[in-house]
């Protein structure tokens, strides 16, 4: 007898969590802006239309209201050559006419070993760890030597759901999320493979063949899962905090899972980022009564319940694989339990796709926290190589990695990520902004304060930006670094528990439900400075909430909300993905935006088109395009995760993307190309 556990009250699109993020973890005392500002400083709307804008025309040297003018002067031909879709709310794949959109490596899909063909939902565990993932994410498209038509895609799978995961899960009333649990309280064995093997990373060969992108069978072709053997590398290798009973020495772990987006190093690998994989795990230590975890756990959310959020640790066969999720300890010292396994989780990690034989690596040196991703600034010979990261979650931090060597193009590896400093911004409210190094020493990061060397400053990244006193933000999720002025953007997405009294000039909105995108130059046009200008972009909403670079309200063919997924193709356009949670998608303040879609900027003039709209219940995420930008891949999250659970007990799921054939929505890459061969979006 099987049973099934409800004990989310709601749909969420990240396990455990509600609303796509993780629970506010931040205990910190850290300022917000309205704590240093004049706290009489006019009302909400004077604050965005008047004080910030005065500011940022000081910082800028223009004054919001005349960058159109600006852009008009630069003259050349406009970025946004496309018509507009409109908002959809229809379980379809909308673009622009003149375009045509392919599906191609939808969840299941057979790439590897003995090309298991995709049964819907009853492939077993096994198969699954041969065919594509769930719940794609970021994704880059490597060139095989420097080819529009031929290459090596990466893509991330986030998450699950179980629900579309198991056939055997049809018909029974339960959330997006829940899980099968015995009677016993185990959970069976292949359920908890093929969960593990539907994380991960696939890397698969892709070629244009006539019109069509197919998917070829190739050495290189690849799934890296919550298995998968991977190094600990950088500051906190060997540490304490990575003593495990699997590796004592604190230098290895096993697989990677939560990767939402990714990023491409100066030497041409992939980072997966580690986003919602605190929990994965739990940890029941208790000290009267109340659990006592310590803050590398408690700071990021390991659950605390009975169980981690989908209960592999419960897997009836007790194996240590699925053991490990467990991090209770169990008595005696850390190399003899899995209380350290969290710290092995939180990390970028570094994939060769070139190399199916190589070993991932988590890079320490770049900080542990819900890794959203990861961009890189354009890397300069014999210049600190410079990366960015958002961690995604309420009134958490954005990042910046600066190495400690130069660039060498052609020899640089990963290594330049071992050695460097950490910042976090802090984001002053006059438009200025300036970036605290988490490094022993500074900004009270000291072992009297608590933090006893680098490593323990990189494993509790977010308690040492707390203590540097770094800018709570609304959800930093993808950045990405213009490719002509070298401007620095990050989208926030939302953050639904900023109260009136923690607002500031960055994050203005309180019960911010449409989210913002920030921008920044760094001083002098150097990566590596340690101070910036700010603006804000755009503030995300209806028609009646929002405001664009020119100071104006976002209209029908513009506005949008809950912006993530961003990206600067090589042409300068700014392309924004959108991920309004399946719990408001299609709901109140939401129901005007429609299906989750995909936007198009220019970031001079601050235009905005709507490019794209998905189906019913996914999230528009992840995007690249070939070298020649003839072809953009685009990836579609979690189709039908809004059916409620009595429809789906009913068999009424209300996405039927990519098949239409009554078998389980799936999510998958869509391949757009214009009918006349043209370069995308112009
Ligand atoms: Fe995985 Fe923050 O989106
Ligand atoms: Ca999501
Ligand atoms: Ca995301
Ligand atoms: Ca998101």
């Amino acid at each position: 007898m099987s049973d099934y556990e409800h004990d989310y009250p709601d749909h969420t699109q990240t396990p455990g969590f509600e609303a796509g993020d993780e629970k506010p973890c931040n205990g910190s005392g850290n300022p917000t802006f309205y704590d240093v500002i004049d706290a009489a400083r006019a009302s909400r709307r004077d604050f965005i239309f008047g004080g910030l804008a005065a500011a940022v025309a000081g910082v800028w040297g223009i004054g919001v209201g005349s960058r159109g003018a600006m852009a008009a002067e630069a003259g050349g031909t406009p970025l946004l050559g496309f018509a507009a879709v409109p908002v959809n709310a229809a379980d379809k794949v909308v673009v622009p006419e003149g375009y045509r959109v392919q599906v191609m490596g939808a969840w299941g899909e057979p790439i590897l070993g003995e090309m298991p063909a995709w049964k819907p939902g009853a492939n077993s565990g096994a198969e699954q760890g041969m065919q594509i993932g769930m719940h794609h994410d970021g994704m880059h498209f490597f060139p095989i030597e420097g080819s529009s038509v031929d290459g090596l895609l990466v893509v991330n799978h986030e998450y699950i759901e179980p629900r579309f995961l198991h056939a055997a899960y049809a018909g029974h009333e339960l959330d997006a999320d829940s899980v099968r649990v015995e009677a016993d309280g185990t959970r069976p064995v292949d359920d908890v493979l093929k969960e593990m093997n539907a994380h991960g990373v696939s890397v698969y060969r892709v070629r244009k063949e006539g019109e069509e992108w197919k998917i070829v069978e190739d050495v290189r072709n690849r799934r890296i899962t919550a298995r998968t053997g991977v190094e600990i590398g950088g500051p906190a290798r060997g540490s304490g905090h990575m003593v495990t009973k699997h590796s004592p020495e604190g230098t290895g772990a096993r697989g990677t899972f939560s990767n939402c987006a990714h990023g491409v190093t100066p030497w041409n690998t992939y980072l997966a980022a580690e986003e919602n994989w605190a929990g994965y795990f739990v940890n029941r230590a208790t000290e009267d009564g109340e659990p006592s975890l310590p803050r590398e756990h408690s700071r990021y959310g390991v659950r605390t319940e009975e169980r981690s959020y989908y209960g592999w640790e419960r897997a009836a066969d007790g194996a240590d694989e699925t053991a490990r999720f467990d991090a209770t300890p169990q008595g005696g010292d850390a190399a003899e339990d899995y209380r350290n396994e969290p710290n092995t989780f939180g990390w970028l990690v570094e994939i060769d796709p070139f190399d199916p034989k190589s070993t991932p690596v988590k890079r320490t040196g770049l900080g542990r926290f819900a890794h959203e991703g990861v961009v890189f600034a354009p890397a300069t010979a014999g210049r600190p190589v410079v990366c960015y990261s958002g961690d995604d979650a309420r009134f958490e931090y954005i990042y910046k990695f600066v190495s400690r060597d130069g660039y060498v193009p052609g020899e640089s590896d990963g290594a330049m990520l071992d050695d460097g400093t950490l910042y976090v911004a802090r984001f002053n409210p006059d438009g200025s902004g300036e970036w605290l190094a988490l490094a022993p020493g500074e900004n009270g990061l000291t072992p009297e304060n608590g933090f006893a060397d680098l490593a323990d400053i990189l494993v509790n990244a977010r308690a040492a930006a707390d203590l540097a006193g770094a800018t709570k933000m609304d959800r930093p999720e993808w950045g990405a670094v213009d490719p002509v002025t070298g401007e620095v953007y990050f989208t926030l997405t939302n953050n639904n528990r900023r109260t009136e009294e923690q607002v500031d000039p960055v994050n203005p909105r309180a019960a911010n439900q449409f989210g913002q995108i920030v921008r920044w130059k760094e001083a002098g046009g150097d990566h590596a400075a340690r101070a910036f200008s700010w603006e804000l972009f755009v503030l995300a909403g209806d028609e009646d909430s929002s405001w664009d670079l020119q100071g104006e309200p976002l209209t029908a063919d513009s506005m949008f909300a809950c912006p993530d997924g961003l990206w600067f193709d090589p042409n300068g356009r700014l392309w924004i993905q959108t991920d309004i949670g399946e719990s408001q998608m299609n709901r109140g303040a939401l129901e005007p935006m429609g299906n989750n879609a995909m936007l198009c900027a220019d970031p001079r003039s601050g235009e905005i088109r709507r490019f794209l709209t998905g189906p019913n219940g996914q999230e528009i995420t992840g995007v690249v395009m070939t070298p020649d930008a003839r072809t953009m891949f685009v990836g579609v999250q979690h189709p039908g995760a809004s059916t409620m659970p009595e429809d789906f007990a009913a068999g009424r799921i209300n996405s039927g993307f990519p098949d239409y054939d009554g078998s389980v929505p799936r999510s998958a890459t869509l391949v757009i190309t214009r009918e006349d061969g043209g370069v995308i979006g112009g």
